[in-house]
């Protein structure tokens, strides 16, 4: 054996130098086995297994010939390091750890990491028996991109499944304390965020930002897919769910104070973006918001804020998205189905009754002029002649002007106290009194 110059630094920085010439220390030597300057090497690197730094090397290594320089381990796999740390306890076991393979990742005397690791970092201990599940993703979870795997698993074992330090969306709330917070305080949760966050996340990386499994819209309608069933089988498709941020431009992925998980109060999510002109295949829409703020007679369940009592959100088959018939035109051959959107709420005999003292105040003595309008085939006038549906500057709804083509009929409609009048493009003056019928046009 060649000779050896080993520079040993134990605890406090003392130095000694030692020059051996033996394959083995002197029988009955005794000093340290690392002070022979042999078994030094291993030794010298920055953490340092405490029972080697004491050099009680004979608490794992038991003499048996002292001539032959011969040992075993007085207690074999694990137990040798059990017996002077605590057993590992958990329903799931790391399986290097069960089957006693401490020193798969542990180098029983020194290295150059905390926990005497053999590798570097955790991370390399742990892609030496697993695939680095981290190359070829976009974007890394940080905790995994500096490799704290053990930040999640427990690399000897826990009661959770995956050597996960909890269950459930608490192996993310630790950290993530102010979604668990977000997660307490609001009233409506989606149901897959309460059981776990990995539904969606990937805890690791993904290709999609935010981890995300899949992008959205798709990663929802993999769950929800009635939704996107009824939005590409609908005539009318709102392109709020192809634009944008889609589904989540909308509703909150995790929790939210508004019924349905959504962004905001139901109206003033609609009017988010029908705040301005918006281009639809066939024309431009005009800004809601603008003709609410304008027109101070809000329909009624505008007033109550809502657009969907009208409306469908995902998509429909009326136009408009509307989710009742309604005539799209200035006339329409009169059938009470065509106009199931209003009659959802108001009573339909309002147009069906001929006479009538109660049904409508639109009445010339007791000839119902809603009757008179709409009620014709083939050219009845829909309700869009007269009123306007989100609101306006009288009362009764009843527009100013409404569009023929391309003019804008001025209505020219004046409330008395028992009746009024009105002078559109349609026809010359015309009066009506719930009283004592008008008199129109003089019979000949
Ligand atoms: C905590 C228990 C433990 C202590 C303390 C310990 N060893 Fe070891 N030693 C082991 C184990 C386990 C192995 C088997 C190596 C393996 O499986 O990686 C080993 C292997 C060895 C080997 C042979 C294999 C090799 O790595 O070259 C030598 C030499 C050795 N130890 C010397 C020492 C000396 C010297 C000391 C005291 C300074 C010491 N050991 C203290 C557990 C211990
Ligand atoms: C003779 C007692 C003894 C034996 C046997 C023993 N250890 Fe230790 N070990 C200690 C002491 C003492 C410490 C330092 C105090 C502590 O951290 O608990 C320690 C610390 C450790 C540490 C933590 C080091 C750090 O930097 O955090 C690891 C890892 C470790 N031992 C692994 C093992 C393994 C693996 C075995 C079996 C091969 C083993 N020990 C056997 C006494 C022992
Ligand atoms: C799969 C690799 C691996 C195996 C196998 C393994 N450990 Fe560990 N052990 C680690 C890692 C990694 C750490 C550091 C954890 C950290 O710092 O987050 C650690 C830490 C420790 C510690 C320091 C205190 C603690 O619990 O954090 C001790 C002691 C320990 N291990 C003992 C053992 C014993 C004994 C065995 C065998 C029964 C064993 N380990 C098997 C990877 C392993
Ligand atoms: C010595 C090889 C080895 C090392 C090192 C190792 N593992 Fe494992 N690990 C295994 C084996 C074997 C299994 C069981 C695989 C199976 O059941 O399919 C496993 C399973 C797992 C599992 C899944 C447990 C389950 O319930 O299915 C996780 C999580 C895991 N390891 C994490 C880690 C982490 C984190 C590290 C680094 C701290 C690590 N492993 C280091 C060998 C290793
Ligand atoms: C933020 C927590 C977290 C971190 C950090 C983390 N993991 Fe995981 N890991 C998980 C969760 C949660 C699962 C279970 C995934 C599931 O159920 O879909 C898992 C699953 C695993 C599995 C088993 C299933 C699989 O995907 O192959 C292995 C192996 C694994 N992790 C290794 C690692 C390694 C290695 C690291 C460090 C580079 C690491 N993990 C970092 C949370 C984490
Ligand atoms: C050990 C602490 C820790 C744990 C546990 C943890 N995370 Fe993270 N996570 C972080 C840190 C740190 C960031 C980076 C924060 C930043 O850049 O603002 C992050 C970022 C994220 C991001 C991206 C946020 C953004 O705004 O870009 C998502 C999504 C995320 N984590 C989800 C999860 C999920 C899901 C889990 C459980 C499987 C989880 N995290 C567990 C620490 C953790
Ligand atoms: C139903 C799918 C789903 C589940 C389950 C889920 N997330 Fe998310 N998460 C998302 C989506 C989608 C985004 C991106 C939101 C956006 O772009 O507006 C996101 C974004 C995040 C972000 C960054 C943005 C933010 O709001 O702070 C964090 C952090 C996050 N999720 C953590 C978690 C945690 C922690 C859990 C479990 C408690 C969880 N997620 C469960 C879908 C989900
Ligand atoms: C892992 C499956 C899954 C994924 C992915 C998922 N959801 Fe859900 N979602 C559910 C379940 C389950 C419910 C509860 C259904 C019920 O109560 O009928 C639900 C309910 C909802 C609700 C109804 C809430 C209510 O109170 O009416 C909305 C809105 C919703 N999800 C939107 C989304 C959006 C947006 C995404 C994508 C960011 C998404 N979901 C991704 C499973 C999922
Ligand atoms: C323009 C805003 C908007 C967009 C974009 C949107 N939603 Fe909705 N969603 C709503 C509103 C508003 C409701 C409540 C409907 C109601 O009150 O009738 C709702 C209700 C829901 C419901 C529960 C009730 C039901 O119809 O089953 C689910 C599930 C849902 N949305 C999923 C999705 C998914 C998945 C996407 C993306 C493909 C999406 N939403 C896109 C506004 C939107
Ligand atoms: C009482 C039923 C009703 C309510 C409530 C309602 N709408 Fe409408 N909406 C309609 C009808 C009917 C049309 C078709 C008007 C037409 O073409 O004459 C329409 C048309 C529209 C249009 C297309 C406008 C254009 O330029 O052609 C948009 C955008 C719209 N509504 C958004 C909303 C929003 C946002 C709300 C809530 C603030 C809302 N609607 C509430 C019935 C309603
Ligand atoms: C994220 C933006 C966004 C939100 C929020 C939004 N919309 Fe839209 N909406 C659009 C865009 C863009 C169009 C025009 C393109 C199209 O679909 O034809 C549109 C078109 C419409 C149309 C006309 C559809 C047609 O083609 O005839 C109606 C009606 C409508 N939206 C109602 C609503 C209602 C009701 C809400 C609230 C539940 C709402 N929108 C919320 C972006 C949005
Ligand atoms: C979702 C229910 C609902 C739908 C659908 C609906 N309305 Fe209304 N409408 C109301 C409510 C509520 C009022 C307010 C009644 C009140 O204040 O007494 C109202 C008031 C009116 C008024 C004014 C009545 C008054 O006394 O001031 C007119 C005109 C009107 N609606 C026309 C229509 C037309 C035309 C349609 C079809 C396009 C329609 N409504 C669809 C609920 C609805
Ligand atoms: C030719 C014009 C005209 C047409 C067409 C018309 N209305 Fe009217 N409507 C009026 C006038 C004018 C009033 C106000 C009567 C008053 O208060 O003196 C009115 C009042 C109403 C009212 C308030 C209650 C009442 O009758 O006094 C409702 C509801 C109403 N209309 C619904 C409708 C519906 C639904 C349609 C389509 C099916 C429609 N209107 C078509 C002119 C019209």
């Amino acid at each position: 054996m060649r000779a050896l110059i080993a520079m040993v630094l134990w605890g406090a920085g003392l130095v000694s130098v030692g020059i051996v010439s033996q394959t083995r220390p002197p029988v009955g030597y005794e000093g340290g086995c690392t002070d022979a300057g042999c078994h030094d090497k291993r030794h010298k690197r920055p953490v340092v297994h405490d029972p080697v730094g004491e050099q009680t090397c004979d608490a794992c290594h038991e003499l048996t010939n002292e001539e032959k320089h011969e040992f075993k381990f007085p207690l074999s796999g694990a137990a040798l390091c059990f017996d002077c740390h605590e057993e590992h306890e958990g329903e799931v076991m790391h399986s290097p750890a069960e089957d006693g393979e401490c020193t798969s990742c542990h180098d029983p005397h020194a290295s150059q990491t905390k926990a005497l690791l053999k590798e570097e970092t955790i991370a390399a201990v742990c892609i030496d028996c697993h695939d680095d599940m981290r190359e070829d993703l976009d974007f890394l979870h940080g905790p995994c991109a500096v490799g704290a795997c053990t930040m999640c698993h427990n690399p000897h074992g826990t009661d959770h499944a995956m050597l996960l330090p909890t269950e459930g969306p608490g192996v993310c709330t630790r950290c993530h304390t102010e979604m668990g917070a977000r997660m307490t305080e609001k009233t409506y949760k989606h149901s897959p965020v309460e059981e776990e966050c990995t539904g969606c996340h990937n805890p690791h990386g993904a290709k999609n930002n935010m981890m995300l499994k899949d992008y959205v819209p798709q990663l929802c309608v993999d769950c929800h897919d009635d939704i996107q069933e009824h939005a590409e089988d609908s005539l009318v498709k709102h392109d709020a769910l192809t634009q944008g941020k889609s589904c989540v431009d909308c509703h909150q992925a995790h929790c939210s104070s508004v019924e349905h998980n959504l962004l905001k109060e139901p109206m003033d999510l609609c009017l988010s973006c029908h705040d301005k002109e918006l281009d639809s295949d066939q024309a431009k829409l005009i800004s809601i918001a603008d003709v609410l703020q304008e027109n101070p007679h809000h329909h009624g369940p505008i007033a109550q804020k809502s657009c969907t009592g009208c409306h469908g959100v995902h998509g429909g088959e009326v136009f408009r998205m509307l989710i009742e018939e309604f005539p799209p035109g200035f006339y329409e051959s009169f059938d009470k189905k065509r106009y199931a959107l209003c009659f959802r709420c108001h009573e339909p005999e309002l147009v069906q009754d001929e006479r009538t003292t109660t049904l409508t105040k639109f009445r010339n003595g007791d000839w119902n002029m809603h009757y008179l309008h709409v009620n014709r085939k083939p050219k009845g006038r829909t309700c869009r002649a007269c009123h306007n549906v989100h609101a306006s500057k009288r009362p009764r709804h009843v527009a100013e002007t409404v569009p023929f083509g391309a003019w804008d009929v001025p209505v020219n409609f004046e409330v008395t106290e028992t009746g009024g009048t009105c002078l559109p493009g349609c026809h010359r003056r015309y009066s009506y009194d719930r009283g004592k019928a008008v008199i129109n046009i003089p019979k000949k």
